[in-house]
């Protein structure tokens, strides 16, 4: 399997646990009936067919992605799910949107653009840019989470790992860290800037599409973490979290966990 296929799988697995509060994070949005806006950094495509849901059968949604291997996939999707005639696909970089100023009523974008390499603050500028007056800015990003229930120490050892807080690094400013978007909405001029927080969890007996959700999030939020942990840790890591250990913490009958995502979002002037 290649690595982006990979990436697919992962991103496929972990929507069921995903979906419900993605759907309330798009609500609370409220974005109007018949509006057009952009999911920036898209993916596969896995909310577009919610977003289309929020604008009703007037409203459009393009998703825009580096990839075109997700934006094919992406694009099978729509078809499938009968969306065709109300979304499209474009590839490009967030960074630098192609497309001009006032395009749309409103951007999303879940899990991209809250994780900038560099200052996000020209980041969040070019996405008010192609925003029309009033129209809105939301960038979710992942929060916290509680997975390993019974076991906060290796918990919290895991999340101390580089992969556990990536993308961030060390070396970045405390500015630079995603919880700190709403002073990005702030600088980048945008009005009424509000941060909204939204939980997923999950409790035994797990379906097979939960579990594999999970699977999913471990491999995602604890990979490679082997070098950075005691020799005590990474044992008792591998007797919990792989499904082929006979202590998986899938299979307790009492296990339960739970996430959370942030939603940052603000108005742009009426006066660019
Ligand atoms: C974690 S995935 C999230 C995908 C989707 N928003 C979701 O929540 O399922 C991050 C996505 O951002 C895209 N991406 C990363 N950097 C980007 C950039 N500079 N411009 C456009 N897309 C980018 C990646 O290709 C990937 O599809």
């Amino acid at each position: 399997m290649t690595d982006t296929e990979q990436y697919i799988q992962r991103l496929r697995a972990s929507n069921p646990l995903r979906e419900p509060y993605l759907r309330s994070a798009i609500q609370a949005l409220r974005l109007p009936k018949g509006s057009r806006g952009l999911d920036a950094g898209c993916g596969i495509g896995l909310q577009v067919s919610l977003l289309v849901e929020a604008v009703g059968p007037a409203g459009h949604v393009t998703g825009l992605d580096l990839s075109p291997e997700f934006l094919i996939h992406a694009e099978r999707v729509a078809e499938r799910d009968g969306l065709s005639g109300q979304v499209s696909f474009q590839e490009g970089d967030v960074n630098q949107l192609p497309f001009d100023d006032d395009t749309f009523d409103w951007i999303w974008s879940a899990d991209c653009v809250g994780y900038p390499a560099e200052e996000p603050l020209p980041l969040v500028k070019e996405l008010a840019r192609v925003v029309k007056p009033g129209g809105s800015v939301a960038i979710l990003v992942w929060s916290s989470q509680m997975l390993l229930p019974g076991y906060p120490l290796l918990e919290a050892r895991l999340n101390a790992t580089s992969s556990g807080i990536a993308p961030f690094t060390e070396s970045m400013r405390p500015e630079s860290h995603w919880l700190r978007a709403l002073g990005w909405l702030r600088d980048a001029g945008l009005k009424e800037p509000i941060a909204e927080t939204f939980v997923g969890d999950a409790h035994a007996p797990l379906s097979d599409d939960i579990r594999d959700a999970l699977v999913s999030l471990f491999e995602m939020r604890w990979a490679g973490v082997e070098s950075e942990l005691t020799v005590e840790d990474w044992a008792e890591y591998q007797r919990l979290c792989l499904p082929e250990s006979s202590d998986f913490i899938l299979d307790r009958p009492g296990y339960y966990a739970f996430f959370t995502e942030s939603l940052f979002h603000g108005k742009v002037a009426n006066t660019k």
